[in-house]
């Protein structure tokens, strides 16, 4: 019986060390310990044998084998759930060092990137920023700035009207009128830049579109002269284009100035040598300035005869055209990403 017995227990240790699968593990402790099982066979003739002594030490044996067993299927089974655990780690292992799949990070529109610049150049002077509606009444857009109903001023900038009193305003002097009466109400100096959408009847092409933007200044104090406009505009120009450019006023016509300017700067392709940019001029026209009109002052709440100003205007797209090579004013609005993305 001994040997049956040392014979049972070796098979069993030796199957339990080879199995690699934790279910069954189950399947032997039912194998070598259930009731059916070979070792519960042989010693149930136990009762058989001969002497007391042999008996003990049979049944002896028997539960030390039973023990051998047990520990043998626990450990074995502990060593797979390990292993299985260890593999399903291993599998589901989350590299946190990898990359990230890429978030692309959106940006100002080219646009009003240069209109920030534009504002940052004036701020930088000791300007406020001033904003106010893009749809106006008829007085604000053009009556209080000198353009009374049926001037042919008017006809250079045709508007869309919502009734016969209300527009989209044509340019951003509105913000003027609304400014000197509503914040500023007769106090000097007045400093501000007026930056802004307007609205033309215009027919578009490269150069024109019925939607566009406008940073307008206007500075109010005793005793302003042109002499202030030109290095105010010296300073803007060189804090777009570079230390090199400079300021042309050239006389012009405005309603709403007297006198009046183009302001052109010198050519920042040849640098005032002559291009075909500049078509040989040495200059490049970006807007319009002057001296307030005194019908203007007067409109805004100002005694002419006490204060003087000037005021200027130009459109950002076309500096934003000519500080990227940009040759068409319709990509501002089309929201095609491969444009913006470029810049
Ligand atoms: N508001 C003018 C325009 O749209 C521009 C301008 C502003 C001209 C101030 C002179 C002075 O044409």
């Amino acid at each position: 019986m001994k040997d049956q017995l040392l014979k049972l227990r070796d098979e069993a240790l030796a199957a339990i060390a080879g199995v690699s699968d934790a279910g069954a593990i189950q399947e032997m402790r039912v194998r070598y310990l259930g009731k059916k099982s070979e070792l519960s066979r042989v010693l149930g003739g136990l009762g058989k044998l001969p002497t007391v002594e042999e008996r003990r030490a049979m049944g002896a044996l028997g539960n030390e084998i039973k023990q051998a067993i047990t520990q043998a299927l626990d450990a074995r089974e502990a060593e797979l759930a390990a292993a299985e655990l260890e593999a399903r780690l291993a599998a589901e292992r989350i590299d946190v060092t990898l990359p990230g799949a890429p978030v692309r990070r959106g940006h100002l529109h080219i646009l009003y990137q240069v209109i920030h610049r534009i504002e940052e150049i004036f701020i930088a002077m000791g300007y406020e920023v001033a904003e106010s509606r893009q749809v106006e009444t008829d007085w604000y857009n053009f009556e209080a700035l000198n353009i009374p109903k049926g001037h042919p001023a008017r006809d250079a900038q045709d508007s869309l009207f919502i009734s016969d009193e209300v527009l989209l305003r044509t340019h951003t002097s509105n913000t003027q009128i609304r400014y000197m009466l509503e914040v500023a109400k007769g106090r000097t100096p007045v400093k501000i830049i007026c930056p802004g959408r307007v609205f033309r009847r215009d027919f578009e092409d490269a150069t024109h579109a019925m939607m566009f933007h406008q940073v307008e200044g206007l500075v109010i104090d005793k005793g302003i002269t042109l002499a202030s406009l030109k290095g105010a505009l010296t300073e803007m120009a060189r804090g777009l284009f570079g230390p090199d450019v400079g300021i042309r006023l050239r006389p012009s016509y405005f309603p709403f100035t007297e006198p009046s300017a183009e302001m052109d700067i010198s050519c920042i392709f040849c640098g005032g040598k002559g291009c075909r940019t500049c078509k040989g001029s040495g200059w490049i026209e970006i807007g319009g300035s002057g001296m307030v009109h005194p019908n203007v002052l007067r409109a805004g709440g100002y005694d002419p005869e006490e204060v003087s100003g000037w005021a200027f205007g130009y459109g950002p797209e076309r500096v934003a055209m000519l500080m990227y090579g940009i040759e068409d004013i319709r990509h501002f609005v089309t929201g095609d990403m491969r444009f913006l993305r470029q810049f």
